[in-house]
């Protein structure tokens, strides 16, 4: 299965990489930083660089990677995780606007997307289709 990892070098994003490439799928998995694509080689994925809040750039890496599903692990915390409510704004904002960009690439190939559950209580959750 093409599965695009948004969120892929993340906390969350590099141990399901590497799962995911250990178990056959072909992943692609998204970065905003260059340097980080030798990191996301090494999981076995392909990288992309874009930034989900960046509409053009995120649907065009979405898209080109013809994906049969995107799994998104975006988050915006802060290293040390969220305290206070205001802490949580940008990752609502990555899980919002940026969510919102990728299906736009993402449509009409791939048929699932799937938010995990966060601990840190950001708002989106759950497997959705469309
Ligand atoms: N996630 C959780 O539920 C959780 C729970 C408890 C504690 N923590 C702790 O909190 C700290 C932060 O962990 P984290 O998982 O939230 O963050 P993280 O490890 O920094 O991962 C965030 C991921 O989201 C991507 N990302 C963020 N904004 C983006 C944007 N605008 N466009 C594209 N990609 C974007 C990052 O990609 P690039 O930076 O490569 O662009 C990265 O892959 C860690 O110390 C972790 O242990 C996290």
């Amino acid at each position: 299965m093409r599965i695009f990892v948004a969120g892929a070098t993340g906390a969350l994003g590099r141990p399901v990489v590497r799962r995911l490439t250990e178990v056959g799928h072909e992943v692609t998995g998204m970065t905003r930083s260059p340097e980080k694509r030798t990191l996301l080689e090494g999981l076995g994925a392909r990288p992309v660089v874009a930034d989900t809040l960046d509409a053009a750039a995120a649907q065009r890496a979405v898209s080109e990677a013809r994906p049969d599903a995107v799994l998104n692990l975006l988050t915006a915390l802060p290293p040390a995780g969220p305290t206070r409510a205001r802490e949580l704004r940008a990752t609502n904002e990555v899980l919002q606007r940026g969510t919102a960009n990728l299906i736009r690439g993402a449509r009409p190939r791939a048929r699932t997307a799937w938010w995990p559950s966060r601990s840190s209580g950001s708002t989106a959750s759950g497997p959705a289709k469309w």
